[in-house]
């Protein structure tokens, strides 16, 4: 992951705060600062006004984001000014502002900020509105996504170099939530799943995942039609039955083969399921995908074939994952991991074959829109809203992913 500091480079000089304890002078505005809620139009000399939310020490999202307000001087030489479109919020998101995730984003004064700080989010969308005369590759009006994570999405606007990011060859036809939550889960999903075995592609072979209904899971079971897999998906249970058999259904609708819930892969009957299910066995279950962790995991891992590979990218029960010998040895299983900032960092050029090639399933209708909770960002959206958008990413049983929805100001 991109640190924050590179990232923001390009900001120390063109940021001013607008809060008022630094008091910046504006040329364009009398020489008086303006309070954080209030709206004012771009000056003459092209000073764009942003949000972000901030972070100064780690913990929980409702105590240590803040809403912080400054602005953007006009791009130039290679830098671009962007508006944010569209954020998601991921599980790893939270995890980094708790101070737990592998990359911690390096904090400064950039934005001129009382205390350093890291801006937080990774992943998003957003459409460039100027260009410094140094540009080459992107226009006005480009829509662009990260190169890397650890750039700080959650903010309304923001200065950048243009090689940090990629821009969207072909707009036409997508929208802003399938272009800002294209660069993480179906990345991850992708190449999880086409790089961790060597498929036929003949419509005989299975996957088998956990966390199903999760935005890597769902993209897992549209690629995987795609190419022609069977998918075992499990999920868990609804104390709600019916609801239960809805989110069943959710998964059958974007080509699951089968969904089961975490206590029926624990239950005795399971083995005899599976074994009609890929005929004995002959058809094989090649893959395993797991961001749970602990009891689930496990059973899951039995199920998978000689020689298959289980893929580790999360681990959202918090419990540590144990396998058993015999599926290392006389199995001779693979159990690896993947982590998706890695891999870009990694593959650059893979990055951008990946996203292109999912945008281009999206524009055919064969990879749907995951289920959102939007949280609209405007000038006047308060802290309280957009920290409670947050905070609530981790409770599990949600209807669908928070994203941030900013509206033009
Ligand atoms: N390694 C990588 O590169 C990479 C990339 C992307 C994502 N991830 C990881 O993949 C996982 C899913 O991410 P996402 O963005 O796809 O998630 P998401 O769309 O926000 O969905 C969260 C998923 O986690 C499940 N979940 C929540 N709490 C749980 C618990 N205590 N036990 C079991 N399952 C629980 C939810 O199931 P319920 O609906 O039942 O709550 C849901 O399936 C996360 O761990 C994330 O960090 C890793």
């Amino acid at each position: 992951m991109v640190s924050i500091l590179r990232s923001q480079q390009p900001l120390k000089a063109a940021s001013r705060t607008l809060t008022s304890h630094s008091r910046p002078i504006c040329r364009s505005c009398s020489r008086r600062s303006t309070p954080i809620d209030q709206r004012r139009t771009i000056s003459s000399y092209g000073y764009e006004q942003a949000k972000a939310l901030v972070y100064s020490k780690y913990g929980e999202p409702q105590d240590v984001l803040s809403l912080h307000g400054h602005s953007i001087s006009p791009a130039a030489g290679t830098n671009v000014v962007l508006r944010m479109l569209v954020a998601p919020i991921n599980p790893a998101d939270v995890n980094q502002i708790q101070g737990v995730y592998p990359s911690k984003p390096e904090m400064n004064t950039a934005l001129g900020t009382s205390e350093p700080a890291a801006v937080a989010g990774n992943e998003g969308v957003a459409e460039v509105i100027s260009t410094g005369s140094g540009v080459k590759t992107l226009s006005k009006g480009d829509w662009v996504i990260m190169k890397s994570t650890g750039m700080g999405t959650w903010r309304t606007h923001m200065a950048i170099d243009e090689s940090k990011l990629l821009k969207i060859d072909d707009k036409e036809g997508l929208t802003p939530l399938q272009v800002g939550t294209v660069s993480v889960n179906p990345c991850t999903a992708y190449r999880m799943l086409l790089d961790s075995a060597k498929w036929g592609f003949r419509g005989d072979e299975w996957f088998i995942q956990n966390g199903a209904n999760s935005g890597v899971g769902r993209a897992a079971i549209q690629l995987g039609k795609e190419w022609g897999f069977k998918s075992i998906n499990v999920i868990r249970g609804r104390e709600d039955k019916e609801e239960e058999q809805k989110l069943k259904q959710d998964l059958y609708d974007i080509g699951a083969t089968k969904v089961i819930t975490e206590e029926e892969l624990m239950s005795r009957e399971i083995r005899d399921q599976i074994k009609e299910w890929t005929h004995g066995g002959r058809e094989q279950i090649k893959v395993g995908l797991n961001c749970v962790g602990g009891k689930p995991a496990t059973a899951l891992a039995k199920f998978l074939s000689p020689e298959a590979t289980m893929v580790t990218y999360g681990a959202m029960s918090k419990q540590p994952l144990m396998l058993p010998a015999s599926l290392l040895i006389f199995k001779e299983i693979s159990f690896t991991g993947f982590w998706v900032s890695k891999w870009s960092d990694r593959h650059p050029d893979q990055k951008k074959q990946t996203v292109d090639d999912v945008l281009r399933l999206t524009r055919e209708g064969k990879f749907k829109d995951i289920p959102v909770q939007e949280c609209k960002w405007g000038w006047k959206t308060e802290l309280d809203t957009l920290r409670s958008a947050v905070q609530g990413t981790l409770g599990g049983f949600r209807p669908g992913k928070g994203v941030f929805v900013f509206e033009k100001t």
